[in-house]
Formats: C-alpha cells, structure tokens, sequence
C-alpha cells in the first residue's frame, strides 16, 4: 500500500482544526509546544478527544508491593534471543521487577530496517506484554503506516526500560542503567539500520544526553554504526497534536537516512 503525501499527513493527524479549550493541562517542560497562536489559549481539535492523561498516563499510586530480593544481573553480551528473553523475564536487577505483572521484552521482526525505542511498558503493557498496545500505541502503528511499514514488518519495537515503572512514572536515570545491558543485546542482535528515539527516556538510555527534544531532533546521531533520529514520544504527541508535523518531518529524515545506507554514494 503506498499513500499519498495528503493522506499520509491525514493518517498521522495533521490537519488541526483550532479552537478554543481551557481544560488547564500542561505539556511535559521539557518537550513544551510551540505558542499557540495570537495571544489565546487555543488547542487543535481533532474528531476524538486526545484522552485525558499526560506523557505517563495513570494518576492511580501504584499499590506498594511485597519486597522481592534484588539479584545483580549477569552478563548477556553473549545470548541468543530464546536466552535473553528468559533472563529478561526472570529479571531482578532493579526495583521496578517488585510491582510488574510481567517483563516486556520487545515485539516486531528480528532482522529490522527501523528500531523503535520508547521510554518503558504502561499499565496496558505491563498486563499484555507488549510494547505500544495503549493509545501511545495507537498512534505509533499511525506513524509507522505513514511509513508504509506495519508492526512486525521490518519494524521492532523496544523500551528503555522493560518492566513498568510504578504509577507509570518516568524510570531513573539507575533504572535505565540497570536495564541498559539488554538494550544493548537487542540491538546488537536485531543490527536495525536506523534507530528511532522517541522521547526523552529512550535519548538518555542510547545517547546520554539530556538535552531538550527541541534542540535535539533533526540531527543525525549515531550509535555502535548505526544512523538514530531522535523525534517526540507519542503519549507526547496525543497532547501536543501541532507537533506532529515536527514529528513527521523526522521520521522522513530517518527514511532518508536508512534510504542512503541501503545505497551506499557511488566510488566514482
Ligand atoms: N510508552 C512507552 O514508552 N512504551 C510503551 O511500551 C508504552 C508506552
């Protein structure tokens, strides 16, 4: 299926119609929007909604679990997929193995042009075991349909961290840490040829820099070989819908990018 420059834009939602709001939410600081127009709170409308909840959704406090014995990891720069998806599962690296229902790994095809990365399982994750299945999701599938790739086809998708952090806070820099070894051994098994980072989370756990979304995107960042873009997360996206347009316009720069690696400039 390919489509159209028009309906892609429409598949990823850019055509805001504005209007006037005064529901008082408020953007992550770090990955504030651009003003809105003239002076008056106006936010664009879309035929649903956005839900109501920020780049972590689920306000709830997590009920307190029982404490589980914390255990170092053992070193994975060696195992096969089958290997690491059990040590993934049986982790207890770091506090966040205490409150998960299950770890949850990674989904899509093993042998990908794009890895994407996010910032760690929700409630909805947690429950079902894969990445990106609540709205964030939802709109990531969108993103990928502009692209004309589809879950599981040439795509993997992967976590800073795997297990979920607790009221679907943002993990710590010593959680991402602790949880880094397996990222590593994903993409060094998966060998994607362009890597999307998608917030601020996934940034700080491959590249280390802490840097504001705004200055980093657009720019051609490289890990172990490999081409990475770095673009808005997509609950972030659900609340900010001007910035998709920026969002769109980096993942045409990562196709670009993946297209040039895939047809390397002539010697002459
Ligand atoms: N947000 C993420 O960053 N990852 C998921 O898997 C779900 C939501």
């Amino acid at each position: 299926m390919s489509l159209s420059r028009e309906q892609m834009l429409v598949e990823m939602g850019i055509t805001p119609i504005w209007v006037l709001r005064d529901d008082g939410a408020t953007a992550p600081a770090d990955e504030a929007p651009e003003a809105a127009p003239a002076g008056r709170d106006v936010r664009p409308m879309t035929a649903e909604p956005p839900p109501a909840f920020s780049s972590r959704p689920d306000p709830v406090p997590a009920p307190v679990a029982p404490e589980v014995e914390l255990r170092p990891m053992t070193p994975v720069d060696t195992l096969d997929w089958p290997a690491l998806t059990k040590q993934v599962a049986e982790c207890r690296a770091c506090p966040l193995c205490q409150q998960r229902k299950q770890a949850v790994l990674g989904v899509g095809d093993v042998h990908p042009d794009w890895l994407f990365i996010g910032e760690g399982p929700g409630a909805e994750e947690d429950v079902k075991g894969e990445p990106f299945v609540g709205q964030a999701g939802k709109l990531l599938d969108a993103m990928l349909a502009s692209l004309d790739i589809a879950r599981g086809d040439r795509v993997y998708i992967a976590n800073a961290v795997k297990c979920r952090p607790p009221g679907n806070r943002t993990p710590e820099a010593a959680e991402m840490a602790a949880c880094w070894p397996y990222l590593e051994r994903q993409i060094a098994l998966l060998k994607p040829k362009i890597i999307v980072l998608l917030g601020k989370a996934a940034v700080h756990a491959v590249l280390h820099d802490d840097k504001s979304l705004a200055a980093l995107r657009g720019k051609r960042y490289e890990y172990a070989g490999i081409p990475v873009v770095v673009t808005y997360h997509p609950a972030y996206l659900l609340r900010n819908l001007p910035d998709k347009a920026k969002a769109w316009e980096d993942l045409l720069f990562a196709r670009r990018l993946l297209r040039e690696a895939a047809t390397p400039e002539l010697p002459f």
